[in-house]
């Protein structure tokens, strides 16, 4: 990399770093993960992540490993729906396996060679009996024998831990008050420890890119649009994935972030840039994000009038909003008032969109709703073959400029928008590739 750009890029983390030191993740690794050849560029990342000042819960499964310890001591995996019942031969390959993980885990994180990433970063892996757990017990007539299921997480033990600045290391086992232990599942570890722990994220680390809907990638989710995803998709991984994001974002966990393991630097790249690299399910917006339909366009016109009439957004009338309501995209309140409503131009013969009449209801300004809109806008034009969105715009030109939008010149607008241009409202006009 050059230095200019490195700085740059140097500089551009800077607001991530500054928002996420001394902010508690929880981060769970799948067995898939630990077994990966990026493996330890992973562990390096997330020790990285903890010398920023980031409070790091690691949470490890171990599926394959567990698969493969079955397998050598000659009996076979058993699952009844898509759950490990565990008996006692099992349980013994459970403890293996996973002691055996949490050791390559272990051992990753301790190394510190010079001239490695790992170089001076001295973690300290912490461990104890913070799961309390319970049998599954007998379901359809299948005793799960050792399969458990989360008790309770010593929420208090973990944080103090933390405070002392070490790296909390969860296996998926529990203990009984009977001194019993139980295979659990490393999701749930995850995700109720993260919501014990009131963490800021949970982060689901796995093969899988994300959430992918029709083979496009799924940057964000609010939680209404990812138990829709959940009833709809018949991808079984995927939606294990979604419904313990829905179960966390449920009890209070504010973000969860689904990143892929195989793509080298993914858990940064969402960490630390704008556009992110898996997807975000989102707890904090109880509001949906919806195509407009013919119904919306009163409340389109109370919503955009004022800025009108203040010459902020061009004059559209009603039939004209009427026809070309299906290019409006709206964030709706759950009792059902319009909060924010952005539209999507395709340009005919072309790989390029506008986009226009962006606007948030005044008394919602600052509350990201603009950012939605624009994100899945952008979402709706790449699925749409656009790689070029523009812009015009006479009072919003830095907020444009702060989502990526750079300015440009008439004679860059397709033909067909410059000879529309008005040279009365000598808007800037503003263009980003997507
Ligand atoms: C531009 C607009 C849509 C942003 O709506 P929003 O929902 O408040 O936006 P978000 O919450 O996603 O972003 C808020 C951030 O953008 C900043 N911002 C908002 N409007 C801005 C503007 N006109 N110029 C520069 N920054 C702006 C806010 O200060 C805030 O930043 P902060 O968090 O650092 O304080 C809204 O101000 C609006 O309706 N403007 C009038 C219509 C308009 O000009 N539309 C664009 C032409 S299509």
């Amino acid at each position: 990399m050059k230095l200019d750009s490195y700085v740059d890029f140097f500089r551009q983390t800077s607001p991530y770093i500054h928002k996420h030191r001394g902010k508690t993740f929880v981060i769970a690794l799948d067995g898939d993960t630990v077994a990966h050849a990026n493996f330890h560029r992973n562990i390096h990342d997330v020790a990285l992540l903890q010398s920023l000042g980031i409070r790091i819960v690691l949470v490890h499964g171990g599926r394959p490993q567990i698969d493969q310890r079955i397998a050598q001591s000659g009996e076979q995996s058993q699952f009844h729906k898509q759950l490990r019942v565990t008996n006692t031969t099992a349980m013994q390959s459970v403890k293996e396996a996973l002691g055996s993980t949490r050791w390559q885990i272990e051992a990753e994180l301790s190394t510190g060679l010079p001239n490695s990433p790992m170089h001076g970063a001295k973690i300290k892996a912490i461990g104890g009996n913070f799961i309390t757990a319970k049998p599954i017990g007998i379901l359809d007539g299948v005793d799960y024998q050792h399969t458990g299921e989360v008790r309770g997480i010593d929420a208090e033990s973990i944080q103090q831990q933390l405070q002392l600045g070490g790296l909390a290391l969860i296996s998926p086992i529990g203990f009984s008050p009977t001194g019993e232990a139980f295979n659990l599942s490393y999701q749930e570890v995850a995700a109720k420890t993260a919501i014990a722990i009131n963490a800021e994220k949970l982060i689901l680390v796995t093969e899988m890119a994300g959430i992918l809907e029709d083979k496009n990638l799924i940057r964000s989710l609010s939680m209404p649009e990812a138990k829709r995803l959940l009833k709809k998709s018949n991808n079984s991984a995927q939606n294990k994935l979604l419904d313990t994001a829905c179960s966390a974002c449920n009890e209070g966990v504010k973000r969860v972030h689904l990143v892929s393991c195989a793509e080298d630097g993914a858990l940064l790249t969402e960490l630390f840039t704008r556009n992110g690299s898996g997807t975000l399910v989102m707890q904090d917006h109880s509001d949906v994000i919806r195509a407009a339909g013919i119904d919306d366009v009163g409340g389109i016109l109370d919503l955009i009038s004022p800025l009108e009439e203040q010459q902020i957004l061009v004059k559209r009338s009603r039939e004209l909003l009427e026809t070309e309501i299906s290019q409006f995209t709206l964030v709706v309140h759950p009792e059902g008032n319009l909060l924010g409503c952005a539209a999507l131009y395709p340009i005919a013969d072309s790989h390029d969109g506008e986009i226009a009449c962006m606007a948030t209801d005044p008394e919602f300004l600052g509350q990201g709703i603009a950012s939605r809109l624009l994100e899945r806008l952008e979402a709706d034009a790449v699925k749409m073959g656009i790689n070029k969105l523009f812009v015009l715009t006479t009072q919003a030109a830095h907020w444009f400029l702060e989502k990526g939008f750079v300015e440009t010149e008439l004679k860059d607008l397709p033909q067909q928008k410059q000879s529309l241009y008005n040279y009365q409202r000598n808007s800037r006009i503003f263009s980003k590739i997507i």
